[in-house]
């Protein structure tokens, strides 16, 4: 199994480029306002009382920032944080040997946590509870179980799917955040701070420019971000302008509104092979070669939250204004 651990005394944040860009403490932490102003009171009254902060739940689409969060957490409550996955605990062995191994106040963070099985889930609960771990010795008719005092600690679950966790485990979570799209305004402050984390001048049109086409995500707006910045150094001067970052969007097939080649092999392929749907998720993911799991929680998000796609009982829909945007007539069943 696979796990690290990041000291909150020697902050190891130097592993590559994306950590240099992550904030360490919420007033650093651009966006979700309600979400901070929600963990900043859970956060005071937990520090107040001396004792580890309530177990969170973070949920919403890819690239929002629930990693970041989890470590900003972790530096406000001056503890350790020890990130792991679900895919990445194969035996309730695995998740014991973790949850033993931490240190009072310590935050184990367990990305992609609906991926955990049922047999890890039961050793949770009693961890999360009662924070200790029912632990089997022997076989047979001469098995017995031993209880194990933990100490007392934070679990932080990040997941895409909240609808995918067992009931049982959703409900343990005393503080649940959702994480939403990002605005445009602070996804252009994102854009802005992170040029200068790179040291590289950035015109505010120009961060306003990848922001809109950052579909609301700060990991996608950071990408762009780094990429624009090839561009400026190769065919400029190493500044980014307006017109530079407008250029260098184009040559990454990233259109006004931030969709990119499989966005619209996803849409046109809705609307020339199945009369724009309904259509169920299977088909359209065989139609394109891509996975349903991979357009549910990666693509579809922002499709639904622009309105270019509709949810119905009998599949999904491409709106009116998916046909306009990529050029088609409105057909007569929509009129
Ligand atoms: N980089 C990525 N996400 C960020 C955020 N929410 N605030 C500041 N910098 C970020």
């Amino acid at each position: 199994m696979e796990d690290r651990v990041i000291t909150g005394e020697t902050t190891e944040f130097d592993e590559g480029f994306e950590q240099s860009l992550r904030p360490q403490i919420l007033n650093q932490y651009i966006g979700q306002e309600k979400v901070k102003d929600n963990l900043s009171i859970f956060i005071e009254a937990a520090k107040g009382r001396s004792e580890s902060l309530d177990h969170v739940l973070l949920y919403g689409p890819p690239g929002l920032g629930k990693t970041t969060l989890a470590t900003v957490i972790a530096n406000e409550m001056n503890v350790n944080i020890r990130m792991t996955s679900g895919p990445a605990i194969e035996r309730p062995g695995d998740l014991a040997a973790v949850l033993s191994s931490l240190e009072p106040g310590d935050v184990l963070f367990i990305d992609e946590i609906h991926r955990l099985n049922r047999a890890i889930e039961e050793v949770l609960y009693p961890a999360m509870e009662d924070f200790c771990l029912d632990i089997v010795v022997g076989k047979g008719p001469s098995a017995r179980s031993i209880r194990l005092d933990l100490p007392p600690f934070t679990l932080i679950g990040a997941t895409t799917r909240a609808g995918a966790l067992s009931a049982p485990l959703r409900d343990r979570f005393g503080v649940p955040l959702r994480l939403e799209f990002y605005e445009e305004e602070p996804l252009t402050e994102i854009v802005v701070r992170s040029a200068s984390v790179f040291d590289v001048s950035i015109d505010r049109e120009a961060a306003v420019e990848m922001a809109k086409r950052s579909r609301g995500t700060p990991r996608i707006a950071n990408r762009l971000l780094r990429r624009v910045r090839d561009f400026a150094q190769v065919r400029g001067d190493g500044k980014i302008s307006l017109d530079t970052a407008q250029n260098a969007l184009e040559m990454l097939q990233v259109d006004d509104l931030g969709l990119d080649h499989i966005d619209h092999k996803l849409i046109t392929g809705m609307i020339e092979q199945f009369r724009g749907g309904p259509v169920g998720i299977d088909t359209i993911a065989a139609s394109i070669g891509e996975e349903s799991v991979t357009i549910e929680d990666v693509y579809e998000p922002y499709l639904l939250q622009i309105g270019f796609i509709q949810r119905t009982p009998r599949g999904r829909v491409v709106t009116n204004y998916a046909y306009t945007h990529f050029g088609y007539d409105i057909p007569e069943h929509n009129i």
